[in-house]
């Protein structure tokens, strides 16, 4: 898979040269690049931002760098369709079914919007362009973040791991809260490992049984109550 980021901080995307992504740019798995929007804004100061039309508080990064970025990573030499994910608080929720469906797409880029956000008309034109496969505007929850750099580290995070080969063990995907599968919409229960008894406390005598059948449903139980006292919302 490809991913470029577009960012006016660079070093912030760093941390995916760490850790589970970072194996996978390091092992051909993800091709890699991370773009300076700035160097695409050619006046003396490379300024990507201007005041917001009909007035209002703060600036809105400008389209012009914004297009001579994207059309400059999707070439005229380019493979494929990219599919353009926009991190922002006015998008649609980011969840697990998006990180599936973008785990299997060959070419994700990603536009890492600052201040109050990136002229809408990029969004508009890169939806309509049929050398483009979409634009996804997604947020990750209910608050606001600085710009989009630490939303696209989490997004990336989300997919690079569904990626077959890329965790060791793949049972551990399916396991997941949030994952398709028997315990849909359930969070995943609490774990534990060695020494059996750590302070004062012990693990579930269950889990000591060797009983397959009773942990599953030990296991289930835990997963049930837990999303009833941390996410009532998903529990139906
Ligand atoms: N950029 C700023 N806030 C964001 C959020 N909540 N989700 C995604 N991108 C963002």
């Amino acid at each position: 898979m490809r991913i470029d980021i577009v960012s006016i901080f660079p070093d912030y995307l760093e941390p995916l040269r760490l850790s589970l992504v970072g194996k996978a740019v390091e092992g051909g798995v993800i091709d890699l690049h991370v773009h300076d929007l700035r160097s695409f804004a050619h006046d003396r100061h490379h300024t990507v931002d201007d005041t917001p039309y009909g007035g209002g508080p703060g600036m809105v990064m400008s389209p012009t760098p914004w297009g001579e970025a994207l059309d400059c990573i999707a070439g005229a030499d380019a493979a494929g369709r990219p599919v353009l994910i926009i991190p922002t608080p006015s998008g649609e929720r980011f969840t697990q079914q998006a990180a599936q469906q973008w785990s299997r797409d060959d070419w994700l880029v990603f536009a890492c919007g600052r201040y109050e956000g990136i002229d809408t008309r990029v969004m508009e034109h890169y939806a309509r362009r049929s050398d483009w496969a979409g634009v996804r505007e997604v947020s990750l929850g209910d608050y606001v973040l600085a710009g989009g750099e630490a939303a696209a580290l989490v997004v990336i995070e989300a997919v690079v791991r569904l990626i077959p080969g890329v965790l060791g063990n793949s049972a551990s995907v399916e396991d997941d809260s949030f994952a398709p599968g028997a315990m849909e919409q359930l969070l995943e229960g609490p774990v534990y490992t060695k020494p059996p008894v750590w302070r004062d406390l012990s693990i579930p005598e269950v889990l000591l049984s060797g009983h397959h059948g009773k942990i599953a449903s030990w296991r289930a139980d835990q997963a049930r109550a837990r999303t009833k006292a941390h996410r009532p919302d998903l529990f139906r």
